[in-house]
């Protein structure tokens, strides 16, 4: 099995997973050159980001944003200390994934079937079968795997979501084998006590060390949600630089927390990263211009603003 994986070394260090240029880009209305990608992915690796989840090699007509997956890979600076997972949705992915030598990917699924419907045009239980046979495929070619699931918190077309059917997928995706699993709340709309119970219910069935959580900011919740589960013990973070992004399947729903201001309550409650905040907080800018967007990161605009003071 591929260890490479940047697992969390300690307990005062969070390993964060920047999904920008993926959660984000596929969710850009203008398709975003390829340069300006692997330039986006290159400066997030300087500013000390270790996973930097890169695009997707899912149906290209489903998501036109990510259909330079292939061309991408190749172009990226393969690094020991780096890891560049993407989204596979079936063995059509996993083929062109391995055809340019990707070393992790991540499965997704969801625990609302209306969701699932939208997103990947069948039901939970079918995803799940498609990805058990994505894990035997990825074990034999010794890659690291992670699993989403999304709408953990609740879901833009049934609403409300129940914590055992997110305790159910997860259990399945930790028996087919994940590395790791990514709890998506996709809409934003949890608050602390949801996440909190949510998290404490997934963790009785999978060790807590293996939980990740992926959160947009849609309502304004994720930085309380995320404190909420460190305090639970997660020690996985996934993120957007500058708040890029959202999901297309998912109206109305905002890009991810920001990885600026995550990494800044972070430094602040004494936590690790590893990543230097202001080298991050100006590829959030940058990016920000270029794309012609607002910067959603609160801690990233204050540190770009301060330094111009
Ligand atoms: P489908 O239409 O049901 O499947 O799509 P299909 O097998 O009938 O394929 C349709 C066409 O796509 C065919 O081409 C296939 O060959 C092709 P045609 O014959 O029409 O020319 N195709 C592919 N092409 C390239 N790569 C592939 C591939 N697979 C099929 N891998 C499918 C099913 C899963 C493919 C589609 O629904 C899909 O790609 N969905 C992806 C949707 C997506 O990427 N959503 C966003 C990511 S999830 C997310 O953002 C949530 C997350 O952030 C966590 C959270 O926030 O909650 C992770
Ligand atoms: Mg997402």
């Amino acid at each position: 099995m591929n260890t490479n994986t940047h697992s969390p070394a300690s307990d005062d260090f969070v390993k964060m997973v920047e999904v920008g240029p993926r959660d984000g880009l596929q969710d850009e209305p203008r398709l975003v050159q390829l340069k300006i990608k692997l330039d986006l992915i290159q400066r997030l690796v300087e500013s000390g980001l270790k996973v930097v989840e890169a695009t997707s090699f899912v149906s290209p007509k489903w998501i036109p944003q990510l259909a330079d997956a292939d061309e991408l890979f190749p172009l990226l600076e393969q690094r020991d200390d780096v890891s560049y997972p993407v989204l596979v949705p079936n063995v059509r992915g996993l083929e062109r994934a391995l055809s340019v030598n990707v070393k992790a990917i991540a499965v997704f699924t969801a625990a609302s079937e209306a969701f699932n419907q939208r997103n990947i045009n069948c039901s939970i239980d079918d995803s799940l079968a498609r990805i058990e046979a994505v894990m035997g495929m990825a074990r034999e070619h010794g890659l690291w795997v992670r699993g989403y699931i999304s709408c953990v918190l609740g879901c833009p077309y049934q609403k409300d979501v129940p914590v055992s059917e997110v305790v159910r997928v997860a259990r399945r995706l930790h028996e087919i084998g994940c590395d790791e699993i990514s709890l998506g709340d996709t809409i934003g709309v949890g608050t602390p006590a949801k996440a909190r119970a949510m998290i404490k219910a997934v963790a009785s069935e999978v060790p807590i060390a293996r939980l990740g959580a992926h959160f947009h900011d849609t309502y304004g919740q994720a930085m309380a949600n995320l404190l909420t589960c460190l305090e639970e013990g997660v020690r996985v973070i996934d993120a957007s630089v500058a708040g890029l992004g959202g999901c297309p399947y998912a109206k109305g729903a905002t890009g991810n927390v920001a990885t600026e201001d995550v990494v800044y309550m972070l430094h602040g409650l004494g936590l690790n990263t590893g990543i230097d905040l202001e080298k991050l907080a100006l590829v959030g800018q940058h990016i920000s211009d270029l794309l012609d967007r607002r910067n959603q990161s609160r801690a990233g605009s204050a540190i770009v603003k301060a330094r111009m003071s």
